[in-house]
C-alpha cells in the first residue's frame, strides 16, 4: 500500500502520497493493479524506440483496448522542437489509425524520480479520445501512480456544436 500524508487546514485537507512537488489526491493509487503489469512492461519496451536526441529523455507508452489489444508509443523529437510528439500521443494515435476506439488504460514510463505525469496537451488528447481511461504513470525503479484521466484533467476543453 502507498504511504499517506496530509497538507492544508482541516477544512481544506488533502490526503495522499506525495507525487513530485504535489500532493496526490486520495483517490489515486500507488498500487499497480496486477492486470496492468504487462502494460507497464510494454511501455518499458516501447521506450527503447524513442527518438530523443535533443532532450535525451526517452519516454515509452502503451495503450490497451478493452478487447486487450496493445499499441506502443515513444517520444519522437524534431530539430524544430515544437514538432516533437510525446509517447502517449504516439501510442493512442497509432491505435486510432488501426481503427481502435475503445481504450481501457495507458501506461507511460521514463527514468524519473517520481512517476512521470503526462503533459497538458497529452491530457487533453487522451481525455477526448478516452474519457474513462486509467493512466498508469511509472518510472524505471518500480514507482507507480494510477489515476483516471478525468482527474488528471478536471476541466477539459470540449468543442460543442452550437
Ligand atoms: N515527453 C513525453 O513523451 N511524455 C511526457 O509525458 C512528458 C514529455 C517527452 C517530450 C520530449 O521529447 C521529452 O519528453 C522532454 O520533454
Amino acid at each position: 500500500m502507498g504511504r499517506t500524508g496530509s497538507i492544508g487546514s482541516s477544512s481544506t485537507r488533502l490526503t495522499g502520497q506525495k507525487l513530485g512537488f504535489m500532493q496526490m489526491p486520495p483517490t489515486w493509487t500507488t498500487d499497480l493493479p496486477p492486470d496492468l503489469k504487462g502494460l507497464v512492461e510494454a511501455a518499458v519496451r516501447a521506450r527503447s524506440n524513442a527518438y530523443a536526441p535533443y532532450s535525451r529523455f526517452p519516454v515509452g507508452a502503451a495503450v490497451r483496448t478493452r478487447s486487450l489489444g496493445i499499441y506502443h508509443g515513444c517520444n519522437i523529437e524534431n530539430g524544430s522542437y515544437g514538432a516533437t510528439v510525446c509517447a502517449e500521443r504516439v501510442a493512442i494515435f497509432s491505435a486510432m489509425a488501426a481503427g481502435e476506439r475503445d481504450f481501457d488504460a495507458l501506461a507511460l514510463v521514463a527514468e524519473h524520480g517520481a512517476p512521470l505525469t503526462p503533459c497538458g496537451i497529452c491530457r487533453q488528447v487522451l481525455f477526448e479520445l478516452a474519457p474513462t481511461l486509467r493512466v498508469v504513470m511509472a518510472n524505471l525503479t518500480g514507482g507507480v501512480t494510477v489515476a483516471p484521466i478525468a482527474q488528471l484533467l478536471p476541466a477539459p476543453f470540449v468543442l460543442l456544436e452550437s
